[in-house]
């Protein structure tokens, strides 16, 4: 089971997804956390190019296809020998990143995204957790921690990223399960875990 966590800055997907590891293992179920842009030695390298503060001139086209790249190094060495294992793999963001940030908050288009996506990899989460959150509220919570080039973004771009995912929710329907992120970190682990319940069933 591959399973996407999505959402604008300061959202809670870190915490929430280290809450979770402890879910699963009290269900015997082995679990691998992981993140993205990284996630692998080669892809963390890429993840270093592309979120330096100092790289402001990097095109929007270069960041999207360093993004890709970046994945399928991290899809082939990590995701898939686990899921090859049986285990449940927790990612935090994935393909529908680069939807809401490159293709419509960037202005390249969700098609051309999907498109240079699908050169690099054939593979599609099974659930997608999104949280949702008003951009102003997780803006205000990373204000500390600006530490990134995405992050310097104006509001603008993160309320462009909102409306990419919430039109990502619709068009990819069966997997997308939006989460209520105006609520604590307790109530967005609750919601998540009550998504999950069936989850020992999935134990081969
Ligand atoms: P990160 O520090 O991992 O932030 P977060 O805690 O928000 O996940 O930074 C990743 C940044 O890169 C974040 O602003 C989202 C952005 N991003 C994209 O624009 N496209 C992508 O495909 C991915 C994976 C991330």
């Amino acid at each position: 089971m591959f399973i996407t966590f999505e959402g604008g800055e300061g959202s809670g997907k870190t915490t929430l997804i280290q809450a979770l590891k402890g879910f699963f293992e009290t269900k015997n179920i082995e679990v691998v956390i992981t993140r993205e842009p990284g996630g692998s030695i080669i892809a963390e390298k890429i993840r270093q190019i592309i979120l330096d503060i100092d790289n402001k001139g990097i095109k929007a086209k270069t960041e999207a296809l360093l993004f890709a790249a970046s994945r399928v190094q991290h899809l082939e060495e990590v995701i898939i020998p686990a899921l090859n294992d049986n285990k449940v793999v927790l990612c935090d963001r994935f393909i529908d990143s680069s939807l809401a940030y490159q293709g419509y908050a960037r202005g390249l288009g969700v098609e051309e995204v999907l498109k240079i996506n699908t050169f690099a990899l054939d593979y599609m989460p099974d659930i997608t957790f999104y949280i949702d959150q008003a951009p102003e509220v997780g803006m205000a919570r990373i204000q500390s921690r600006v530490n990134n080039r995405l992050d310097l973004e104006q509001l603008d771009f993160h309320h462009k990223v909102r409306e990419g995912y919430l039109a990502l929710s619709k068009r990819y329907d069966k997997r997308y399960i939006i989460i209520n992120g105006d609520q604590s970190i307790e109530g967005l682990i609750n919601d998540v875990k009550a998504h999950l319940k069936d989850v020992h069933l999935w134990k081969k």
